[in-house]
């Protein structure tokens, strides 16, 4: 059996990149006969300074929604990473194989290195996240792609730990979806969907209303051509909406060409805007249901499971360092 691990920052609201560039897989893989864990990384988030207040509410915003998104409980545990501290401890572990010019490489960290100032917590990031991954052994990692550098780092600090104290440790393969896996701003084609953008119209959030939707999307920056074509080099807009209409409704790039090849930008982008609240509004309204419901109700001992889970990696790595 496979085991499964991601983690989302609750950093923010969730938005329409983070769904299908990486809780989309996590549904489905929740659904198929492996171990999943699925996680807020909340320790992730201190690298910005949040406020208290409201990093708390987004925790609990964030755990909530994944359970409303439709993962399969049966199967999978979500917890949030600050209550398992066993992440934080693998962490100081592995920090021993990782080399400083690695980290120095990651192109995440010289772009928040630029907004949030240069701290250490930032620049030995990925380091935690290796151990997000490998603190229970996962051999499947289902992420956007903005995160494929920081997956490449995981296996070489697990290779490196395997090297010197034996086969500990799965090296973990990337998954995602077949389009969604890199969602653009709406407004700003050119840069990544984010849930810090400095326009808020490139971005669609969990919560947005269906009128807001279809303001964004009739909106978005496109180009002049009006045929609806793939191409990311000279097409970057339309190109993001197709991918957004593949990745919702599970057809390639060529298959949206070929429904849209006879219709206008117009008309595209509201079937874009209609497809994508259809999708968010049923995630939306089972959130609200849950919003009334008390946490530890709604995630019975899902973190009694990932303490044990993350302990039995502790006491094997603890005895084989000799500790
Ligand atoms: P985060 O919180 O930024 O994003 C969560 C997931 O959403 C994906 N994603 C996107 N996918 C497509 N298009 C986009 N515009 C887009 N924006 C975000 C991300 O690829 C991610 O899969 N470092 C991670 C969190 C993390 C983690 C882990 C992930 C910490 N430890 C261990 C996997 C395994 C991050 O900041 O994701």
């Amino acid at each position: 059996m496979k085991t499964v691990f991601s983690g989302i920052q609750p950093t923010g609201k969730v938005h329409l990149g983070n769904f299908l560039g990486a809780i989309k897989n996590w549904v489905r893989l929740s659904n198929e006969k492996n171990k999943n864990y699925f996680c807020v990384v909340d320790l992730h988030s201190v690298t910005t300074h949040p406020n208290p207040k409201d990093l708390n509410s987004n925790i609990e915003q964030t755990l909530k929604l994944l359970v409303a998104a439709g993962i399969n409980l049966n199967n999978s545990i979500i917890y949030p990473q600050s209550k398992v501290p066993q992440h934080a401890y693998l962490s100081w572990i592995l920090s021993n194989f990782c080399q400083v010019g690695e980290l120095q490489r990651m192109t995440q960290y010289k772009e928040k290195a630029d907004s949030l100032g240069s701290h250490s917590g930032i620049f030995t990031y990925p380091v935690l996240m290796a151990s997000d991954i490998l603190i229970h052994k996962a051999n499947e990692v289902p992420v956007g792609d903005d995160q494929t550098q920081h997956l490449e780092l995981t296996r070489n600090i697990a290779e490196r730990f395997n090297n010197n104290y034996g086969n500990v440790f799965p090296l973990p393969e990337k998954s995602s979806g077949k389009s969604g896996t890199r969602l653009m701003s709406l407004k700003h084609p050119e840069d990544k969907m984010s849930k810090s953008s400095d326009d808020i119209n490139g971005t669609i959030y969990f919560d947005d209303s269906r009128d807001t939707i279809m303001k964004k999307f009739k909106s978005s920056v496109t180009d002049s051509s009006n045929v609806v074509k793939y191409d990311i080099d000279s097409k970057k807009g339309i190109s993001n909406l197709i991918d957004i209409y593949a990745s919702i409704n599970d057809i390639s790039h060529q298959e949206v060409e070929r429904l849209f090849e006879n219709s206008q930008y117009g008309e595209f982008k509201i079937a874009v805007g209609e497809t994508v609240s259809d999708y968010l509004s049923p995630i939306y309204s089972d959130y609200q249901e849950l919003e009334k419901e008390d946490l530890s109700q709604v995630l019975g001992n899902n973190l009694d499971q990932a303490n044990d889970s993350a302990q039995e990696t502790i006491n094997e790595v603890n005895s084989i360092l000799g500790l």
